[in-house]
């Protein structure tokens, strides 16, 4: 099956985008195909009535109805979901046939602080189930991300790693079950 993962901060050195690449290559390793949307794909214009969709907005929306599941790897700005991911959401939203329509979400998330992003997972939550989208009920956090994930994203402690393991699998089989 096909997942599109799509998240991290603008930062070159976000800790998100460190462990949505981890996330990726965990699911390649379980056979699974990954597209990566992050960065520079979401420095997306505003979102407003009347504006062209612009052309990374289509590339999403067109892999977002080809796959079978989406991981979204998202900073906790002020306990809720960062200004760039909420504008890539909103201008999705309004793409004909909606890519969200039945979609099964996981949600992930990395913070330097103790919490692991899980404020910011729970606002998602909100906004996902608005777009008529599937969100698995276990999420990914890791807290002290720091401390806790090496420079590819790969977590250096070993429970993070099975948890994550864990639950990636435990959604590929919701999923594939669809
Ligand atoms: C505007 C702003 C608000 C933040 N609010 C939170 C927060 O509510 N909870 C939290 O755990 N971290 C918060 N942080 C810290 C981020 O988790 C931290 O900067 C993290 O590294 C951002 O993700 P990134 O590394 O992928 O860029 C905030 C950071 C910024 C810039």
């Amino acid at each position: 099956m096909t997942l599109v993962f799509l998240g991290g901060s603008l930062r070159p050195e976000s800790l998100n985008r460190r462990l949505m690449n981890y996330l990726a290559r965990e699911a390649q390793s379980q056979g699974q195909s990954a597209r990566v949307f992050e960065g520079e794909d979401l420095r997306l214009p505003l979102y407003e009535d009347g504006l062209p969709t612009p052309g990374p907005v289509e590339e999403m929306a067109a892999a977002l109805r080809n796959a079978q599941g989406v991981v979204i790897v998202s900073p906790e700005y002020n306990a809720g979901i960062p200004g760039h991911l909420k504008n890539a959401v909103d201008w999705l939203s309004v793409q004909r046939p909606s890519p969200w329509s039945g979609l099964p979400v996981l949600i992930a998330a990395a913070s330097p602080g103790a919490f692991g992003g899980s404020r910011g997972v729970i606002a998602w939550r909100t906004t996902l189930a608005n777009l008529g989208c599937w969100v698995a009920p276990t999420a990914i956090t890791v807290p002290m991300a720091d401390k806790n994930l090496g420079e590819d994203g790969t977590p250096l402690e070993e429970r993070t790693r099975s948890e994550i393991h864990r639950t990636l699998q435990s959604f590929l089989g919701k999923s594939i079950q669809g």
